[in-house]
């Protein structure tokens, strides 16, 4: 077991002694595959450490441990109100560590620290606490039905549920799957991205300590396509909630019709953002930058294609090159004045690059950035950084304007019409998030009505909170998270007939 033991320090000092093994049954222990997972800081493109990834085998020990967990009275028997306390203990838990997993988070992912520190952990920990709230609060109903009989629902748990998620916001995007599901009493396999796989080793730690029984969360590093695939087909898992890219969504649906899995899916999106000649354009193009160039525009919701009224283009233009060269600071992690760190990975950085590459090639003005970004300090010159990157000039058909990027890199489309705008916004496979921007109270409720979205923002973007759903439709896709509605993809009705009387 030693070997599974990793004793690290962060660049900013935080020093950590950490089990690298899979999390099964409350224990660290070695992946029975021999895979290994390493991970990089995209700063330096140096390798951090390396921790066990698990296989099929070591997937199949995970699903029976959460089985068993799922029947154990340990679990099952414990009353919501004790369940509930036992997250909330949780979130405590994470609160009193949270530099440490801020520290992680920057340092695997390349968010800066601040942002990880003020902006994650926060979502992070109130999500579990504002979950921990529902556990007691969600119950079934009575039916009246006829003089004699009557019926009454139960809300019980889905069973064992396959939790994948991304790399983006490594330690929130676990809390927003975990949260619904413990508070309505689930067992979980949880699979975090392969890019980010340190800090959920430090999350197991905590949920030891915060008193959960063995097997009710596991926690499998592991790629995609073994430790991922191997979870979507087991036919122990009941549900599967996942939050990636739309083209991995449609093979999880695939494979889970196999044994007709419940699935929830956050997939891609190409978010439009509205700008009517009406709007506060200080306000517009704040929040036009904030959509697209925070955490590096690797956000499934960033406004990723800003429709500007004709009329007030020009000043739109003027105003957000001086927002973004004033406020896109590229930088690495632990520099407080960094906004945007490099991209993920070094595949990330590629992507981001190849569709520069590809809107020139497709006759757009490249309005600003484009290129690799190049940072002061030497220890950085080989991180994965990108210039923020405007694109004008852009028609509707071109790729840029309908392709997910992932990075920070923006469309600029100038509309006339009222209708026009919200045609072409809609012009998309994708329905995740839109933003509106005007002063007219009726004209904001009117679009955000007919725009094909899950969420929409009014003189805002990105506002995200736990206590609101979350989700998409079209391609962007299936089910809600967060809110009470999140407690719906975590649980099912069983309704219970009761014959009172002797008659029919
Ligand atoms: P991905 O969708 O392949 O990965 C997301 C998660 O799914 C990871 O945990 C991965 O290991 C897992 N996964 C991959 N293949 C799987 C399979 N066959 N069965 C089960 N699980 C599987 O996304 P990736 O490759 O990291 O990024 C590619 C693109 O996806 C990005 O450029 C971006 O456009 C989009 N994306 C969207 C996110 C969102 O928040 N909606 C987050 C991450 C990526
Ligand atoms: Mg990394």
């Amino acid at each position: 077991m030693e070997s599974l033991v990793l004793d690290i320090v962060t660049p900013n000092g935080h020093h950590y002694k950490q089990p690298t093994g899979l999390f099964i049954n409350n224990e660290f222990v070695a992946a029975a595959s021999g895979q290994t997972i390493t991970s990089i800081d995209p700063a330096t493109d140096k390798p951090i450490a390396t921790v066990h990834a698990a296989g099929a085998e070591d997937v199949d020990r995970a699903v029976h441990a959460a089985k068993v967990a799922l029947g154990h009275a340990s679990w099952k028997k414990l009353s919501p109100t004790d369940r509930g306390q036992m997250m909330a203990k949780l979130a405590q838990l994470i609160d009193q560590n949270k530099e440490l997993f801020a520290s992680i988070d920057a340092w695997d992912n390349g968010k800066p620290y601040h942002v990880a520190l003020n902006e994650d952990l926060p979502e992070a920990i109130t999500t579990i606490q504002y979950y921990s709230g529902w556990a007691d609060k969600t119950f079934g109903q009575t039916i009246s039905t006829t003089p004699d009989k009557f019926a009454y629902t139960l809300r019980q748990p889905i069973g064992v549920i396959a939790q994948i998620i991304p790399w983006n916001y490594p330690l929130s995007m676990a809390a927003w799957k975990l949260g619904p599901a413990l508070a309505c009493g689930n067992t979980i396999v949880l699979k975090p991205a392969e890019q980010t796989p340190l800090s959920i080793l430090v999350l197991a730690t905590l949920i030891k300590t915060a008193g959960f029984p063995p097997g009710v969360i596991n926690i499998l590093n592991g790629t995609g396509k073994d430790a991922g695939a191997a979870l979507v087909a087991h036919p122990l898992v009941d549900k599967v909630a996942f939050t990636g890219s739309t083209a991995t969504a449609k093979h999880i649906m695939k494979t889970a019709a196999d044994t007709l899995k419940n699935i929830t899916l956050e997939t891609g999106g190409k978010s439009p953002l509205l700008v009517f000649p009406d709007a506060d354009l200080e306000q517009a193009v704040k929040w036009a930058h904030f959509g697209i160039m925070s955490n590096q525009g690797q956000i499934c919701t960033a406004t990723s294609r800003v429709f500007v009224h004709r009329a007030v283009m020009d000043e739109f233009l003027a105003r957000f090159r001086e927002t973004v060269t004033t406020t896109s600071i590229v930088g690495d992690q632990w520099d407080e004045n960094t906004f945007q760190g490099p991209q993920v990975t070094r595949a990330q950085y590629e992507r981001v690059l190849q569709y520069v590459d590809i809107g020139k090639r497709e006759g757009a003005t490249l309005f600003m950035g484009g290129e690799k970004a190049v940072v002061a300090d030497p220890k950085n010159r080989s991180g994965y950084f990108v210039q923020p990157t405007v694109f004008t000039d852009v028609t509707d058909e071109m790729r840029i304007a309908r392709e997910e990027v992932f990075g920070p890199v923006v469309v600029v489309l100038p509309f006339e019409e009222e209708d026009e705008a919200v045609r072409r916004a809609n012009d998309s496979t994708y329905g995740l998030g839109a933003a509106v921007f005007t002063r007219d109270i009726q004209r904001g409720h009117r679009v955000a009505a007919e725009i094909e979205a899950g969420m929409v923002w009014i003189n805002s973007s990105q506002d995200c909170d736990p206590r609101v759903p979350f989700g998409g439709v079209k391609q962007s896709g299936i089910g809600r998270e967060l809110g009470q509605a999140g407690l719906e993809a975590y649980s099912q009705v069983k309704a219970v007939h009761v014959n009172m009387g002797t008659k029919l």
